[in-house]
């Protein structure tokens, strides 16, 4: 028998980020990342889905589908285009954007850094400095006021590894440094500046008399597999590069206590600085060295990233060990140009986070539609929507189907396994 039952209270939708679906020409980081030439397919952000004008069109389609939360995210170079001067018509933008998901009985989750700088704190050198975590602070304020009651629910920063990693080791991001002493600052300053956040969340919220307030931060979270099992050196660079790459941040974020290699991480005392397990989950990696690769003759994505189910419970439980707490998939998908096997990646997870013992609470599909993925720009395809760049038109996937009757029927029946599932193949690298 195939199948599955979502787990009791389990709430499905999707996320997105500011910057991968709005278009417009906004000043920021990722506009001037792709004017210097650095997108892969030579996109730029400034299209992308243009949902900032057509975002109507878009959130009724997810009412359409049943989507019961949305993970939304705040583009902060709109808001505060000039160091301390907000854009009211933006901020208005927002707040009607809530309240539609709040009067459509769509959960909002609000994102406030995801990757993307306003050009004017880039250049000041952004997380590089501790004394910018106050403009950070300035606009969360900002938002969290503008919001009031609207929003209960907060991811202060966005995978605050990937931005240290690519920005500051592998320099394919911007700022395009190539520096692990910066890598580890950058991401003692985020840690800092999470952990503030998520303070200043609560206390304003608790003034403003806003309960049920949940705050945390999502981590870019894999599994680390030794490329020969048997092998000593990979073993320990697995361990290695997990611990660089994700295990002391989520250890320093969630606690308030450095975890080697974030030392001089000084003011916050030991806490607990998160109110649910944010965890974004795509794939594993495999370690022969200290860095990440992928094994051959295993499932692949269309950007080669090795599909691993299994993984996204795996991790939930390496932070769950840390604080045991509700567990929220912030993101999780693949990139599927042609829709031909992500049905199965939804199964496949879904079935792996309601078969396991973890208090798993929601799970936000990435994406809802198509959208600029970065330096691959245009060219990946993570949505359960299709998007026409040309025209703008939207169109729904044999995927987006699937979800609207995972949620309307909660789970996956046999029959819906033979309709979406049963033919879908997975496609091995080699
Ligand atoms: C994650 C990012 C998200 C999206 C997906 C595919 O690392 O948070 O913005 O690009 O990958």
């Amino acid at each position: 028998m195939n199948g599955f039952t979502l787990k009791e209270g389990m709430l499905l939708g999707t996320a997105s980020a500011a910057t991968q679906i709005e278009g417009g020409e906004t000043d920021h980081s990722w506009l001037d990342w792709a004017h210097r030439g650095f997108i892969a397919d030579g996109s730029t952000p400034a299209r992308a889905d243009g949902h900032y004008r057509r975002w109507q069109e878009d959130d009724a389609l997810m009412e359409t589908l049943g989507l019961q939360i949305a993970r939304i995210g705040v583009e902060w170079a709109r808001v505060e285009p000039k160091e301390g001067e907000y854009d009211e018509e933006a901020l208005a933008h927002y707040v009607r954007e809530v309240e539609w998901f709040n009067d459509h009985g769509i959960r909002p989750l609000v994102t406030l850094h995801h990757f993307t700088n306003p050009m004017w704190f880039e250049r000041k050198g952004a997380f590089e400095k501790r004394e910018n975590i106050a403009d950070f602070l300035r606009f969360v304020d900002k938002m969290v006021r503008v919001f009031g009651a609207r929003v209960n629910e907060y991811i202060t920063i966005n995978e605050p590894n990937v931005y240290a990693a690519n920005g500051y080791y592998f320099g394919i991001w911007p700022p395009g440094e190539r520096s692990l002493f910066k890598t580890i600052h950058v991401m003692n300053v985020l840690a800092e500046a999470h952990i503030d956040a998520y303070g200043l969340i609560h206390v304003l919220q608790k003034q403003m008399g806003v309960t049920g307030t949940r705050v945390s931060y999502a981590n870019h979270v894999r599994v680390f597999a030794p490329k020969d099992p048997q092998n000593i050196l990979h073993r320990f660079f697995a361990r290695l590069t997990e611990r660089f790459f994700q295990g002391s941040l989520s250890k320093t974020m969630g606690t308030g206590k450095p975890s080697f290699p974030i030392r001089n991480f000084g003011r916050a005392p030991h806490g607990l600085y998160c109110d649910f397990i944010a965890v974004n989950y795509y794939t594993r990696s495999t370690v022969a060295g200290f860095g990440d690769g992928v094994r051959q003759g295993v499932p692949v994505n269309d950007m080669g990233w090795e599909i691993y189910p299994q993984g996204i419970v795996e991790c939930a439980q390496k932070l769950y060990a840390i604080h045991p707490l509700p567990v929220y998939i912030t993101e999780n998908g693949t990139c599927d140009n042609r829709d031909e096997f992500r049905c199965r990646y939804l199964y496949d997870h879904l079935q792996a986070l309601c078969t396991c013992g973890l208090p798993v609470e929601r799970y936000y599909h990435w994406c809802f539609t198509d959208n600029f993925e970065w330096t691959a720009g245009e060219s990946a395809r993570f949505g359960l929507v299709h998007v026409d760049y040309e025209t703008q038109q939207r169109a729904v996937k044999r995927s987006g189907l699937f979800y609207r009757d995972i949620i309307a029927a909660g789970g996956v029946t046999e029959e819906m396994y033979q309709e979406y599932v049963e033919h879908q193949q997975y496609r091995n690298n080699g």
